[in-house]
């Protein structure tokens, strides 16, 4: 039962979990926001580029798209019934990560957090919120279907468990340039 909690949340999550991974190898170039400013401060930052938030988004929807290829093996071999994901659902959940993690940046420059400061608790569910938001909107049917209550609490457990964990292992790694 937990079991199968826990890898129905981590499966569904796995889309919104890698387009951040994959914008910090992929990031650089043109910053969304062009270097404007909002009160003196960056609208966002040079940490939020359009090519990190487009090859992550990609990524997400291309990683569902692999997903949806094993999802039958992967589904036999656990002994539970991981869902497949529609194309709406992928790109909301990959696109929501993004715009979640986007909107956190937002947030963090306008409470005077300088580009890379730790934002506790934000940091780590910034593109959950996203991610089920996108998903809600894009692919209802599906989310209601997939995210029930217990899905949730465990993903909103998980979540910043996995993030530390990857974001230590990228720093240690010499990919990030802080451990959060
Ligand atoms: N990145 C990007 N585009 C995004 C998100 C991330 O290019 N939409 C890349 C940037 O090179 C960024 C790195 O991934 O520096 C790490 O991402 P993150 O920790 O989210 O950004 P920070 O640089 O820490 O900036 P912020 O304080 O705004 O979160
Ligand atoms: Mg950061």
């Amino acid at each position: 039962m937990v079991f199968d909690l826990v890898a129905v949340a981590f499966w569904v999550m796995l889309p919104a979990y890698v387009p951040n991974n994959i914008a910090v190898l992929a990031g650089g170039g043109a910053p969304i926001d062009g270097g404007r400013t909002m009160g003196g401060r960056r609208l966002l930052g040079d940490g939020k580029t359009w090519r990190g938030t487009a090859v992550g988004t990609l990524g997400g929807v291309a990683l569902a798209q692999l997903l949806n290829y094993v999802e039958p093996v992967v589904a036999d071999a656990i002994g539970v019934p991981v869902p497949a994901f529609p194309l709406a659902a992928a790109v909301g959940l990959a696109l929501g990560a993004m715009l979640g993690d986007v909107g956190a940046s937002f947030v963090k420059r306008r409470t005077g957090r300088k580009r890379g400061a730790a934002f506790p608790v934000v940091d780590q569910l910034d593109f959950v919120v996203g991610a089920l938001a996108c998903a809600a909107l894009f692919a209802p049917g599906w989310f209601l279907a997939t995210f029930t209550l217990p899905v949730v609490a465990v993903v909103v457990v998980l979540t910043p468990v996995l993030h530390v964990a990857t974001n230590g292992i990228a720093y240690v790694l010499g990919l990030k340039d802080e451990p959060y």
